[in-house]
């Protein structure tokens, strides 16, 4: 069953309606339908059957803990990029021992709490979080495993704000890097190197770039071998793009076929990190549209969902589905659907052709990944609700925030007061 269909001119995720969902938590709100996460992750996992494979659910595209928590029922890994992550993953019920940690930055804290509740492996990215790592691994009196991420210097080809695996990107260590670094490792006590990574960008539309890749994660798991270091496994990142408007990215099965010929002669597991490919189509953000403004020169929609809600139309000029939730008669016209927001960036979508009534219904599509989690309080706005829809159910996941919620960290100086 696709994600979203009509009935009776309503839309519906799975077996429940968007109209009853708004009446019964409002809006805006982000709905995500199980059906389809469980659908996509299954999907991902029978592709790599065939392979020794380690699937790492990046926690960063929807980090919310029920949906950690279904797919660590389905024995999902999580690749992670802060203590944060860490720590909703293990609240969730993941197992720290297939967590991967990546990111440039990690701090000492966070590595020690990491160290300590046990992860897989730590994608590291400089000598000196070689260093730092060894350093706290020996004050611990443990062993850490941990893997190269390479910065391959390949071009993504997709927005520049997302693309990673190039010269001009913070991320990685240089190719050049490697072997001596390789050689350093094998003097410190209490670090064991078991692979190589790669993470070149997000929604990645075309096979190429993951392609030339692997082919240079193979080639430097070859130099290593040569030089008697042998690795456990090549980690390829994410980046597996979804159909927002008209990309055509490869179908999951497609780029497994793609990687595994590549890999199968090696004797070596293959780690996948995906985020958008297993959230992202499967969650809609549901507004109501507060206010019409017809001008002369253009008509605006004026929903009550935001940038602070859903930031990617600001940020990379992403363009995502808009649907009525209730199909009316009328006459269509061409909208700009923006959002409350003091800002002229505030717009979900441009010249959008709709049929529109305040009070009318909206569903932004393909919004599971890297919405909520990206939101925030800007312009004091609370945080959307999040439901998920399982059959005949809508379970709410996470409360919308309340105006309490807003300011309870903050304080008043009374002694400051004149
Ligand atoms: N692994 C690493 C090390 C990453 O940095 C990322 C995403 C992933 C895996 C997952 O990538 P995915 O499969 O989801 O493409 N906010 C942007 C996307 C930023 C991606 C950051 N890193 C957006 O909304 O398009």
């Amino acid at each position: 069953m696709p994600l979203l269909h009509y009935e009776n001119n309503n839309l519906y995720i799975e077996n429940v309606s968007l109209k009853t969902i708004a009446t019964e938590y409002d809006t805006p709100s982000y709905i995500y339908s199980y059906a389809a996460l469980e659908n996509n992750w299954h999907t991902f996992n029978h592709a790599f059957a065939s392979i020794p494979h380690r699937i790492c659910y990046a926690v960063k595209a929807n980090s919310n803990i029920a949906i950690l928590h279904l797919l660590a029922t389905l024995n999902a890994g999580f690749d992670i990029v802060s203590v944060g992550e860490l720590e909703r993953v293990i609240k969730a019920g993941g197992n720290p021992n297939k967590i991967i940690f990546s990111g440039v930055g990690k701090k000492q804290t966070e590595i020690e709490r990491a160290i300590q509740a046990g992860i897989y492996c730590f994608n590291i990215e400089s000598e000196g979080e070689l260093d730092r790592i060894n350093d706290i691994a020996k004050q611990l009196n443990k062993t850490v495993q941990i893997a190269f991420r390479i910065n391959p210097n390949i071009n993504a080809q997709t927005h520049s704000h997302i693309s990673t695996g190039t010269k001009d990107n913070k991320f990685g260590i240089d190719i050049d890097e490697v072997v001596p670094l390789a050689h350093k490792v094998t003097t410190l006590s209490s670090i064991k190197l078991i692979g190589i990574a790669a993470h070149i960008g997000s929604q990645i539309t075309d096979m190429g770039p993951f392609l030339k890749t692997i082919d240079c994660l193979l080639n430097i798991y070859q130099q290593l071998s040569h030089l008697n270091i042998k690795l456990k496994h090549i980690d390829i990142g994410g980046g597996l793009g979804i159909t927002y408007h008209n990309e055509k990215p490869p179908a999951i099965t497609e780029y497994a076929d793609a990687l595994k010929e590549k890999i199968s002669g090696y004797p070596i597991e293959i780690i996948l990190e995906p985020g958008r490919a297993i959230v992202g189509n499967a969650g809609v953000l549901l507004t109501r549209v507060e206010y019409l403004k017809h001008t002369q020169h253009k008509n605006f929609a004026i929903v009550d969902a935001g940038m602070n809600d859903i930031i990617r139309p600001a940020l990379y000029d992403a363009w995502q589905n808009i649907l009525p939730v209730e199909l009316h008669r009328g006459d269509k016209k061409h909208y700009e659907i923006a959002g409350p927001i003091c800002e002229s960036a505030d717009v979900i979508g441009k010249n959008r052709e709709l049929v529109l009534q305040v009070g009318d219904l909206l569903a932004v599509d393909s919004a599971g990944a890297y919405g909520f989690s990206m939101s925030s309080n800007y312009n004091s706005r609370c945080r959307a609700a999040e439901i998920l829809v399982h059959g005949d159910e809508a379970h709410l996941i996470r409360k919308r925030e309340t105006i309490t919620d807003l300011f309870a960290l903050e304080r008043v100086l009374q002694s400051v007061t004149p």
